[in-house]
């Protein structure tokens, strides 16, 4: 398609295109709102997953039936906020922040949303507290997101799948990081911590996974979408 030559650059497009789709599809309701108010009145930095990705975790939630979810990195728990709604009632999600501040306003926001009984907020390091969730036989999990420390997707991605159910899903996050992911050059320890992840995919026989790049109001990244135990 032809670009005229008065559009407003491309990266302005990908912003509306977020606003009118969020807009139409995935507006916020009361609880999203709130969260997003009160992370940015806390200095929480504004890097949570777009209003459509985070309907998509909803609507994938939802699509599998997921009753037990598992999430790295909580922010001020938008996104948790956004996966917590497809759990039917009883259901629960872990999410694992490292950062006490901003856990603090995640769990205000939780409980302002109404979910403190089914969002379970562990503060701490992942990679700490994971011994704890897998010693008290926490999961088998049917979602896992993937969005804390960049350098880490791997090794979450592993345990993630160690304790996830057939039929499974584990999307990471931030995998594409302007197009570095391809670029066989890069020094970068999270974008080889995304190529290291992709290789590690492609040799592991109990999932099947693509990536998808995205552009949108957080700019040009993307996601890797894993589906446990089919070939
Ligand atoms: N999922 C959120 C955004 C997460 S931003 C949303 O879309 O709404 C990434 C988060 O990971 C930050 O809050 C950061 O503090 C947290 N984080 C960084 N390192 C971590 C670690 N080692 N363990 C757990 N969380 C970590
Ligand atoms: C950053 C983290 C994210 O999870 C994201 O989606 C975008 C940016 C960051 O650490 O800058
Ligand atoms: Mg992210």
């Amino acid at each position: 398609m032809q670009r005229r030559s008065d559009s407003p650059p491309v990266e302005a497009r990908w912003s509306s295109v977020d606003d009118y789709v969020t807009g139409l599809l995935a507006p916020h309701d009361a609880a999203l709102e709130a969260a997003l108010s009160a992370g940015s009145a806390a200095g929480l930095p504004a890097i949570q997953v777009s209003p459509p990705q985070g309907k998509l975790l909803q609507l994938l939630a939802r699509s599998i039936g997921a009753s037990a979810i598992l999430e790295f990195g909580t922010l001020g728990a938008y996104s948790t906020i956004w996966l917590a709604k497809a759990l039917p009632e009883g259901r629960r999600l872990i999410t694992l922040e490292s950062n006490p501040a901003y856990a603090e306003v995640a769990q205000e926001n939780i409980v302002r949303a109404g979910l403190d009984e089914v969002v379970d907020l562990r503060v701490g390091p992942a990679l700490d507290v994971l011994p704890e969730l897998h010693a008290e036989g926490a999961g088998p999990f049917d979602l896992t997101f993937i969005d804390a420390d960049k350098e880490s997707s791997p090794a979450y991605f592993d345990w993630a799948l160690d304790h996830s159910r057939p039929g499974a899903l584990i999307i990471a996050d931030n995998v594409v990081r302007d197009g570095s992911l391809a670029d066989p050059e890069s020094d970068d320890p999270k974008v080889l911590a995304q190529r290291r992840l992709h290789e590690m995919i492609a040799a592991e026989e109990r999932v099947s996974a693509t990536t998808i790049q995205t552009v949108g109001g957080k700019g040009y990244d993307g996601f890797t979408l894993a589906l446990v135990g089919q070939p």
